[in-house]
């Protein structure tokens, strides 16, 4: 058993029971999943949508991905963290690849890099990666950095044609060195196929529940905001709901010159305040 609690690789691959993995952006997101006792916190790209309000992943950069990750890794120093490569950090080659993910792990204490996609330059990239120490998680299915050249945020996997090239763009990633691969929206009998083929333990969002792990946004599990249901997510809890009824009620109670009260006050002797006139 490891002096710490958070788990190795070769503990995640043989875990008994399913993988759990939530993404987080910051200090208290990371002190939250830490203290909920997840296998796996993500610092996804999902950044972009839910945090720094773009409409895509495409905006962020790989120093908004640093910034971000390393005050999660403040809140969560003993779980593992596998931290997104942004949108073109790892499309100009292997070298400059290398040069991130290294950034990556050097400057935030990540465990991992996760990147989308299975073509022959991305394989490239995780095969380079893996073979000089640095574990890769790899994502198929929909995948959200290039989604606009996917036909938008659709269902990947449904015909015949899309659903092999999704596993076999999953088995080339094991292939390459990933120890892990989301399997992002995707019907769930392909990914019930896709995990019994792997060796390496897969992680859905939108894939069913026949893989080895799962994964969400936490601003979806947490209901962040309000009015926006999503398929693939299921709302734990209204914390959208809970922050505006929160913000409005200290509001009115200024208003109405209830807050602060006596007890949110500090006080001073009556013959102290008398010299002041
Ligand atoms: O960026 C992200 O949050 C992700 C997960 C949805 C897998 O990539
Ligand atoms: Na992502």
């Amino acid at each position: 058993s490891s002096l710490t609690s958070k788990r190795s690789i070769p503990e995640l691959q043989h875990a008994p029971a399913p993988l759990v993995m939530v993404t987080a952006y910051d200090f208290p997101g990371g002190r939250h999943a830490e203290a909920a006792g997840v296998d796996l916190i993500l610092v996804g790209d999902s950044l972009g949508n839910v945090v720094l309000g773009y409409d895509s992943t495409a905006p962020v950069t790989l120093g908004d991905m640093i910034h971000h990750a390393r005050a999660v890794r403040r809140g969560a120093p003993n779980t593992f963290m596998v931290v997104d490569m942004p949108f073109g950090t790892y499309h100009t080659g292997v070298t400059d690849a290398m040069r991130n993910a290294v950034r990556i792990i050097q400057e935030t204490g990540a465990d991992a890099v996760k990147m989308e996609g299975a073509t022959t330059e991305i394989l490239q990239v995780v095969d380079n990666l893996t073979r000089n120490g640095i574990p890769v998680m790899g994502h198929v299915g929909l995948m959200p950095q290039t989604a606009t050249a996917q036909g938008g945020l659709k269902v990947q996997g449904k015909d015949d044609e899309s659903a092999r090239l999704t596993l076999s763009g999953a088995l080339a990633l094991e292939q390459a060195g990933a120890f892990s691969v989301v399997l992002e929206a995707i019907p769930s009998r392909l990914a019930k196929l896709i995990t019994g083929r792997l060796g390496v333990p897969t992680i859905g969002i939108g894939a069913g529940v026949g893989c080895d792990g799962q994964v969400l946004v936490a601003h979806d599990l947490l209901g962040i905001y309000e009015d926006e249901e999503k398929k693939i997510a299921k709302r734990y809890a209204e914390l959208g709901r809970a922050a505006r009824e929160a913000i409005a009620a200290y509001a009115a109670e200024v208003r109405a010159r209830e807050f602060p009260a006596k007890e949110n006050s500090f006080v001073m002797k009556d013959e102290v305040l008398g010299k002041l006139y």
